[in-house]
């Protein structure tokens, strides 16, 4: 009878080491302690073959219902620690989304005007279905001008203030890209019409001045289809520059030019209302219907397709939009004119929660 004395206050002593564990390390310990190899609740059992045979039976009983309690004891206190662990990790990882960002790059970093004006524009068009369009900035004479209707000698070549490369062996020439015109080329020769797309990039010509870099950023479009037209044309750009200015009415006009591509071509000009200074125009780009022989050059019949395009200067639209001075300050890479004109980039831009937020 010793023996059951014995268990039931082993029980009571490994119920009450269990119930005060305070983490599962603690309680761990206590399983090993009663339940390892080694524990006192398999010492006991060891002593079950010392005993005579008939009390052998009721004292393994004895023996197994103690493990069995001490056991249902361990789980269910090992599933109160468990998921009070979970809640204290829960509380301590809890994270308040609506804080402001912690000091540190992402708080630091800016987005440059000019990147964050693709993004706007991109944006933009996106939404009135271009895909946008690539093209090197090493781009070759052919693409750069002949095939945009500016063949050798022809006097347009001269306002470009081209950047040419030394002739290879064969005398071919390579430039870099003057405007992004030459995107149109590459689109118009590796996609069948319809064609809708927008080409933001950098351009080179060799000017410096208030109002001109050597290195600036263009964005062009070009639709092709069959029964595209000037009032398409229009309609595109004053859409654009509604989007852009994040204004509901913009004056724009557009006052007749040449391009040697486009046919008829147009400088497009938008009231200096839309910046908040009225009475003045203010020029953002070229325009025009693609000329019928650029059209020719990249393999399209013009009896069937026919489209618009226009080039604009991004650089001169954030100056524009965002009232920056000076042009040769874009690329000046001065931290405190990127910290007062840059963009926070978590401020990415979109139609539905503003594009310049
Ligand atoms: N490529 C012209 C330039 O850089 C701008 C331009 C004018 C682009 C008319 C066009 C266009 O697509 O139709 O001066």
């Amino acid at each position: 009878m010793a023996e059951t004395i014995d268990l039931e206050e082993l029980q009571s002593e490994l119920l009450s080491e269990i119930a005060a564990a305070k983490d599962l390390g603690a309680l761990e310990q206590v399983r090993v302690s009663a339940l390892g190899k080694s524990g006192r609740v398999s010492a006991v059992m060891k002593r079950l073959g010392s005993l005579p045979a008939e009390e052998r039976k009721t004292f393994g009983a004895a023996v197994n219902a103690v493990k069995t309690r001490v056991s249902e004891a361990l789980d269910s206190h090992k599933t109160i620690l468990e998921s009070a662990a979970l809640e204290a990790r829960l509380a301590s990882e809890q994270a308040d989304i609506t804080l402001p960002v912690r000091p540190g790059p992402v708080s630091e970093g800016r987005i440059h005007p000019v990147s964050h004006v693709m993004d706007e524009l991109a944006e933009i068009f996106a939404d009135m279905g271009f895909a946008i369009a690539e093209g090197p900035d090493i781009e070759s004479d052919d693409y750069n001008f002949t095939k945009l209707n500016i063949p050798q000698e022809h006097p347009a070549r001269q306002e470009h203030d081209t950047f040419y490369f030394h002739p290879d062996s064969n005398g071919e020439r390579l430039v870099l890209r003057t405007h992004t015109s030459p995107v149109q080329i590459r689109t118009m020769l590796s996609q069948k019409p319809p064609i809708r797309i927008i080409a933001p990039g950098r351009v080179y010509r060799c000017d410096s001045d208030q109002t001109h870099t050597p290195m600036f950023h263009q964005i062009e479009a070009l639709v092709i289809d069959e029964s595209t037209h000037m009032g398409h044309l229009k309609w595109v750009l004053e859409e654009m520059c509604k989007a852009f200015f994040e204004v509901d009415e913009v004056k724009m006009r557009l006052r007749a030019s040449h391009f040697p591509f486009t046919e008829p071509s147009a400088e497009i000009d938008i009231g200096a209302e839309a910046i908040g200074k009225p009475g003045q125009w203010l020029e953002i780009g070229g325009c025009g219907m693609v000329h019928p022989n650029v059209l020719v050059n990249c393999g399209l019949d013009p009896q069937r397709y026919q489209g618009f395009a226009f080039g604009m200067g991004i650089d001169r639209m954030a100056m524009l939009k965002y009232g920056i001075p000076d042009l040769r300050a874009f690329f000046s890479a001065d931290l405190r004119w990127l910290r007062h004109y840059g963009f926070s980039m978590l401020d990415v831009p979109t139609l539905a929660g503003g594009l310049s937020s």
